[in-house]
């Protein structure tokens, strides 16, 4: 009788325990903000992938705050994660989050963005960034003629080690042609002084970055433009070429570029093939953007959510260091999207509907 009496009482102990911890989740995926569509993406194409499998996985935003996303770490240990898919807001901020994680014995998978300066990141899941940056400045040499053609650089955060990939990236394809007088920087002194330097160390970059950083933010890429445009004499603006770092910015700052009466034509750059920025290049208003198909990612880091759950070694195409470790990643190639391309590789890859756009041909 007081064997069955303690049974039940761990019974309704266990009971009450679920009740009030609520429900386990075996992976947690946590990510930037909702603020920018890239995002937003991301969340939905999880959502999609994650339709068949057996897992509980919970998904939250940290809404470009390091301290919320730490708070979305910690919620998810208390839930019982073991493994944790992250976006860091900040790349070497994110390292304390994810240290608590893996004092917790939870394996970490950076996703899209590395986490920097800790050993406590297990395996890192990215679109190859240095070819994305390459692929921008490739576009704007490729419509340049002639000599002394304006140009702007853009880039995004210096927070997110992304921003100094692409900028690498960028400047690989750019360099040469700056020294040999293809292009004329117009916007960044700093930029102007390492000119003649085929390959910038991290603090070159960081100095660059330093004046033409946009924050990722789309307000801070305008206002940063059109104070450019004031600052640039007539013969600055004309035919202009613009290394806009992603969509989102790449918008805001042709909007700025587009209203400008001494700006005859502009090519802007942009990457992830938002929607808007697809509307954008139908309509001409944008250039070209680089897709970075996000299904490819997901699966990516699911696949490897599901081995690391299951016991299993994930597989891996090479390796990242993050200023402390080689931290093991996958790595997935981007596509070049123009006018002539936005059908076959947007719309008939079933990425998105051509009911999505007007005027697609
Ligand atoms: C991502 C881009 C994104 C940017 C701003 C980068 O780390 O790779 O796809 O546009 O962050 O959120």
């Amino acid at each position: 009788m007081k064997k069955l009496l303690a049974l039940l009482m761990v019974a309704v102990m266990m009971l009450g325990l679920t009740a009030c911890g609520g429900k386990k989740v075996d992976v947690g995926i946590v990510l930037p903000t909702k603020d920018e569509p890239r995002w937003v993406q991301d969340e939905t194409r999880f959502k999609d992938a994650l339709k068949d499998t057996n897992y509980s996985v919970e998904i939250l935003f940290s809404q470009g705050s390091s301290a919320k996303e730490k708070e979305n770490v910690d919620a998810l240990i208390a839930k019982g994660i073991k493994v944790l898919v992250i976006c860091p807001q900040d790349g070497s901020a994110a390292a304390a989050a994810v240290e608590a994680a893996k004092k917790e014995g939870i394996k970490v998978i950076s996703y899209d963005r590395l986490i920097t300066n800790t050993d406590a990141v297990d395996y890192y899941v990215t679109f190859d960034s240095i070819a994305v940056g390459e692929a921008q400045a490739q576009y704007l040499v490729d419509q340049a003629t002639g000599k002394g053609n304006p140009l702007y650089l853009y880039a995004g955060a210096a927070s997110d080690n992304n921003a100094f990939l692409f900028f690498e990236g960028a400047w690989n394809v750019l360099q040469p042609k700056i020294a040999d007088g293809t292009f004329v920087i117009k916007n960044s002194s700093e930029a102007v002084a390492l000119q003649n330097k085929p390959k910038l160390t991290r603090d070159e970059m960081s100095k660059i970055i330093g004046q033409v950083t946009t924050n990722w933010d789309f307000n801070e890429a305008k206002n940063k433009a059109e104070a450019h445009l004031t600052a640039a004499k007539k013969e600055d603006k004309g035919n202009v070429f613009i290394l806009a770092p992603n969509d989102g910015t790449a918008r805001a700052i042709a909007d700025a570029f587009a209203a400008d009466k001494d700006v005859t034509s502009y090519k802007v750059t942009g990457q992830d093939a938002e929607k808007a920025s697809v509307q954008y290049i139908i309509d001409g208003k944008q250039s070209m953007t680089v897709f970075k198909d996000v299904r490819t990612l997901v699966k990516d880091a699911i696949g490897m959510a599901k081995d690391l759950l299951e016991g299993k070694e994930p597989q891996t195409t090479g390796s990242y260091n993050n200023g402390k470790i080689d931290v093991k990643a996958k790595q997935t190639e981007v596509i070049v999207v123009t006018q002539d391309n936005v059908k076959s590789a947007l719309i008939d890859s079933g990425y998105y509907n051509a009911s999505d756009f007007t005027g697609l041909k």
